[in-house]
Parts: structure tokens; C-alpha cells; sequence
């Protein structure tokens, strides 16, 4: 039985990939693609889906939903939060790929998990979220000793600095350690008129070319330091995760989740 899934800001980068994730894998059956009225795509047939089951980019959302066991969107923080509202009020699962949320709109994706599955993932890749288990076992049992760095790459189109998946490395790092990214972050060492403390956590921006995604934890030691890094190659590997953790998110219950429920389901 395929599951039937909606795209969202299906003309983006992002969206893109997704289509075509979406129409080329098994188990999945692409229902329905959104994009703006404005847009060259629209009403257009999207490319992949066979004669039988035409798909049209198109802006009736609602309909579209409907029609879905699960909606997948990777837009921008205010497009995500209006499509919320559709989601909430059709009961359909949702996957959130879009990042930038402020403290506010965060809570605002919560509070509607009450009501629906939700995952609301910075980094849907399977890598990256390996990354992550590799990183909370090396700052567990090195993080009190090491200097940490983290420094992340994105091209030069990506708007939110830090990415979300840098926020959440640090976390990762802070949780491990029994510690606070609050605390610890520094983002400006211009001012600083003293050498770096044992407990800061330098977290470090570059925005330039085609880089779809980088990410290093550097841990410096005492005469050794070790690199931890993920580097998306093609945002196939985003779209790919999201499909498959789109799939699982139809069978679970009402709630927030995050790639690592996937991966350790
Ligand atoms: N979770 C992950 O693993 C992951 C990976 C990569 C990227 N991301 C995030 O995903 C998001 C999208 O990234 P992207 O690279 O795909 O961006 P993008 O290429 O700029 O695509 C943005 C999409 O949003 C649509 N959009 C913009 N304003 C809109 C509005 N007012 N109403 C409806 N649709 C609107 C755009 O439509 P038009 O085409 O009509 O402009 C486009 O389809 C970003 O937040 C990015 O950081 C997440």
C-alpha cells in the first residue's frame, strides 16, 4: 500500500528534490504539489508523475491535503506556519524542513503536535543525523577536556545563520556535557579582550558558492585534535531521508518528533 504524500513549495530547491524523491521511490505516491500562482510551473504536469496520475503544481492547498496521508515542506518559516493551520485542521501528519523558526513560531509547531504527528527536523539527512549520534558519544567522554568548535557551510543563498543543524550539533554537545548552548555559544570574538575560556563554544559561518551543506565539531586537545564532519553532496540525501521518515511519521501518534526518533525507531 503506497502512502500518498504532499509537497510543499514544490518549486524550490528543496521542493524539487522532493518531487523527485518522491516519484521515483517505492511505497510513495505523489498526490499533490503546491507552488504560488505566479509561479512558470504552475498548472503545469510535474515532471515523473505517468500519464495515469497526473500531477499539477497547484495552490489549492486545502484539497490537496485532503487528498494526502502526509505533507512535506521545505519553505520558509511563515509559508510553514499558514500551512499549519491547513494540516491541523485535516488531521494530516507533517514534515517541517524549513528552518529559521524563532522561539515563538517553535511553540506555536508544538502546541499544533498535540493535535497531529509533527517532525520538524533542521537536517533530514541520514548522515548528518549519524553525525549526531557519533557527536554525543565523543562529547560525553571527551567534551569536558576538549576546545569545541563548530563551523558550518552553506551556499551562498541560505538566509538563517547559524544553520539549525549547527544550533543542534551544539545542543548535542551542551546536553552531552550537562551544560547550556546559551552559556556557552560565541558567535564574535572581535571584541573579546581575553583568550578563549575552556567552556566557550565558537560556532563559526561560511555562506558562499554552491555548498549544500557542511558541518565540523573540531574537539582540540591537548597535542591532537578530531574532526567530526558530515558534508551533504547533493540535497538528494535531505529529500531521501524526508521521504522515508515522511513514510514512518503517517504510523505514529500525535507529537513532536525528530530524525533521531526515526533513526532509533
Ligand atoms: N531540513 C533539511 O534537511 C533542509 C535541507 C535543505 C534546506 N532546508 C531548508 O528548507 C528551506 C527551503 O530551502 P530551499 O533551498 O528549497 O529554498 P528555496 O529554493 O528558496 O525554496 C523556497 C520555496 O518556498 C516558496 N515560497 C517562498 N515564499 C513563499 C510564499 N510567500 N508562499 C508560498 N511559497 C513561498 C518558494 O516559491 P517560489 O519558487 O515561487 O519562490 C520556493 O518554492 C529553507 O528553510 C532551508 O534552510 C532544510
Amino acid at each position: 500500500m503506497k502512502i500518498n504524500i504532499a509537497v510543499n513549495a514544490a518549486t524550490g530547491r528543496m521542493g524539487q528534490q522532493i518531487i523527485n524523491e518522491a516519484t521515483s521511490s517505492q511505497g510513495v505516491e505523489l498526490v499533490a504539489a503546491f507552488c504560488r500562482s505566479g509561479h512558470p510551473f504552475f498548472g503545469k504536469t510535474v515532471r515523473g508523475t505517468g500519464s495515469e496520475h497526473d500531477i499539477q503544481y497547484t495552490n489549492e492547498i486545502q484539497a490537496g491535503v485532503s487528498s494526502s496521508q502526509v505533507v512535506i515542506d521545505f519553505s520558509l518559516p511563515s509559508v510553514s506556519l499558514s500551512l499549519l493551520e491547513t494540516v491541523v485542521k485535516s488531521s494530516t501528519p507533517i514534515l517541517i524542513g524549513t528552518t529559521g523558526f524563532n522561539q515563538q513560531q517553535k511553540e506555536t509547531i508544538e502546541k499544533a503536535s498535540q493535535q497531529i504527528p509533527i517532525m520538524l527536523e533542521s537536517n533530514t539527512s541520514i548522515g548528518a543525523n549519524m553525525m549526531m549520534k557519533l557527536l554525543a558519544v565523543a562529547a560525553k567522554s571527551i567534551g569536558q577536556d576538549a576546545h569545541i568548535e563548530i563551523i558550518e557551510y552553506h551556499h551562498k543563498n541560505k538566509i538563517d545563520a547559524p544553520s539549525g543543524t549547527a544550533i543542534k550539533l551544539g545542543n548535542i554537545i551542551c546536553d552531552a556535557t550537562g551544560s547550556n548552548l546559551e552559556d556557552r555559544s560565541v558567535y564574535d570574538r572581535r571584541e573579546n579582550k581575553h583568550v578563549r575560556t575552556q567552556d566557550e563554544i565558537g560556532i563559526s559561518v561560511v555562506r558562499a558558492g554552491d555548498i549544500v551543506g557542511k558541518h565540523q565539531v573540531l574537539f582540540a586537545l591537548d597535542n591532537e585534535n578530531i574532526t567530526i564532519e558530515h558534508e551533504a553532496l547533493s540535497r538528494e540525501c535531505f529529500a531521501a531521508g524526508a521521504i522515508k521518515a515522511a513514510k514512518w511519521l503517517t504510523h505514529q501518534k500525535n507529537g513532536l518528533y525528530t530524525m533521531q526518533d526515526y533513526l532509533n525507531s
